[in-house]
């Protein structure tokens, strides 16, 4: 065996100069040292020094004449010993390419006349060309006349040869030892672990392939897509968790029927925020009860108590409103934010709604914005989405006039479908927070789940999210492309 012969060679020779003159000198394929030579060398058994050198190689047509003769050669024994032979019929006993080369070569060694008839002008021939070739076969080093005119006629070509020269590791032992892999329970029962030589790391090899976490569905929507190609449009990605932003100031009334708790989850723990700007709470009051900026109010008593307490996003509008106030305290300066978070509804959990939910969130914040950079803006939002056919219906929100509700056509569904609602922030909620009178925001949210329920084919929303979710599904679902390429 191969290991056996390097490790025997080591033990009395300081070492192998060529892997390759070691191989053939004791019988052995070359591939075979080489992965004999690699895995001592992991153990340490061996110190191994890689060493490359140009040889030659025989290509196709070297081969050929290696094994049946040079052509001038096969063409010589074709011409009898006496008398002549017509160049036809010479011909017709050789195959054309060692016709032709043949009667080339033979005529410049003067071995032959070549006439119409053809005849021999020496007795015996050497066949010079074969011996060669079959010298680099075995893996001689030939003179460089030789090889020149072997590489003129394309019989042989140059190739890197790679080989180790070998001498003995930190580990040498004559004979390789057995080495355990695993501590196992039996060698700490027996003991043995005192005794067991264990196998060192080899922290280059590679593992398995980690079975880790995987996306949810979601996330994948909304990494694959939403984050990516808004981020490139539309900026920052911001997440903001705070209460009196989610209605009072937007301009939600606070006998508003969304604030029930039928509709809203309430905190108990802590039940009310202790912390709210208190100049911005005057202004927001003023504006519930008595307007302000041109309009009437609701006319109704606004309530500290109400707007203290805590509860849980209903939208992301939250969100937006409290970036919009954190931008109208500085010098003002065009903006467009988005944000892709979890909202919380206190509503019956059915095929196609959750308690719990994403929205995806965007707005614009520039001077004189109309509703028709609204409807530019969105139809390019969700054109990066992959839904361009859009349609927008007249709705009604406190704290956007006008207000849109948007569809999208479904080309798998043939039906439009509600994907948002979206509108412009009313002055009654911009002012107040100090925006220039002329500075507009128009804005807009969906839900994440339901494309997402689309793309997927999901038709349960309890399927996507939440504690029945089949976890292979996870692992099966790739990245949502929501029809962009
Ligand atoms: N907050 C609205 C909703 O939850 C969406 C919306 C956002 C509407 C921004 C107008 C402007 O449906």
């Amino acid at each position: 065996m191969a290991e056996e012969a390097i490790l025997g060679y080591l033990a009395t020779s300081e070492e192998i100069p060529d892997s390759g003159q070691f191989a053939s000198q004791h019988g052995f394929q070359h591939n075979d040292v080489v992965n004999v030579i690699k895995s001592l060398h992991g153990f340490r058994y061996i110190d191994a020094q890689d060493i490359k050198r140009e040889s030659w190689v025989l290509t196709d047509e070297g081969k050929k004449y290696a094994a049946d003769g040079s052509p001038e050669v096969q063409l010589f024994l074709a011409v009898p010993q006496e008398g002549s032979i017509s160049k036809d019929e010479l011909q017709k006993k050789l195959e054309p390419s060692v016709f032709k080369i043949g009667c080339s070569q033979a005529g410049k060694n003067k071995w032959v006349d070549m006439g119409k008839q053809v005849s021999r002008k020496v007795q015996h021939v050497e066949d010079k060309v074969k011996d060669l070739l079959i010298r680099i076969q075995k893996g001689e080093a030939l003179g460089k006349d030789d090889i020149n005119s072997l590489k003129a006629r394309k019989l042989i070509a140059a190739q890197t040869w790679k080989g180790y020269s070998v001498k003995k590791g930190p580990n040498y032992a004559p004979t390789r030892k057995k080495v355990a892999t695993d501590l196992t329970r039996e060698n700490l029962q027996r003991g043995d672990w005192k005794e067991l030589e264990f196998k060192e790391y080899n922290f280059n090899a590679k593992g398995p392939p980690a079975e880790a976490g995987h996306l949810h569905p979601l996330l994948k929507a909304s990494i694959g897509h939403y984050i990516y190609q808004l981020h490139l449009a539309y900026g920052k990605y911001v997440t903001v968790k705070y209460i009196f932003w989610n209605f009072d100031a937007l301009f939600q009334p606070q006998q508003h029927p969304a604030r029930d708790s039928h509709d809203t989850f309430f905190l108990e723990v802590p039940s009310t925020t202790r912390e709210l700007p208190e100049d911005y709470v005057k202004l927001v009051k003023r504006v519930h009860e008595s307007g302000g900026y041109g309009s009437r109010g609701y006319m109704y008593d606004w309530k500290r108590e109400e707007a203290n307490k805590n509860l849980l996003r209903t939208h992301t509008t939250a969100v937006s409103t409290r970036m919009l106030y954190a931008l109208a305290k500085q010098p003002f300066t065009p903006k467009r934010y988005f944000s892709i978070d979890r909202v919380f509804r206190n509503e019956s959990v059915d095929r196609t709604h959750l308690a719990e939910f994403h929205q995806i969130e965007g707005l614009v914040c520039d001077k004189g914005l109309t509703l028709g950079d609204l409807i530019g803006v969105l139809n390019d939002f969700f054109s990066r989405l992959g839904m361009s056919k859009l349609r927008f219906k007249p709705a009604y929100n406190p704290y956007t006039e006008p207000s849109m509700e948007i569809f999208s056509y479904h080309e798998g569904l043939k039906k439009w479908v509600e994907i948002g609602n979206s509108g412009m922030f009313r002055p009654e909620m911009l002012l107040p927070m100090g925006f220039p009178e002329d500075v507009r925001v128009i804005a807009w949210g969906l839900s994440l789940e339901r494309p997402t329920m689309i793309l997927y084919g999901v038709d349960n929303i309890r399927d996507l999210f939440g504690h029945k979710v089949d976890l292979s599904l996870m692992k099966r679902n790739p990245i949502c492309r929501l029809g962009i390429d």
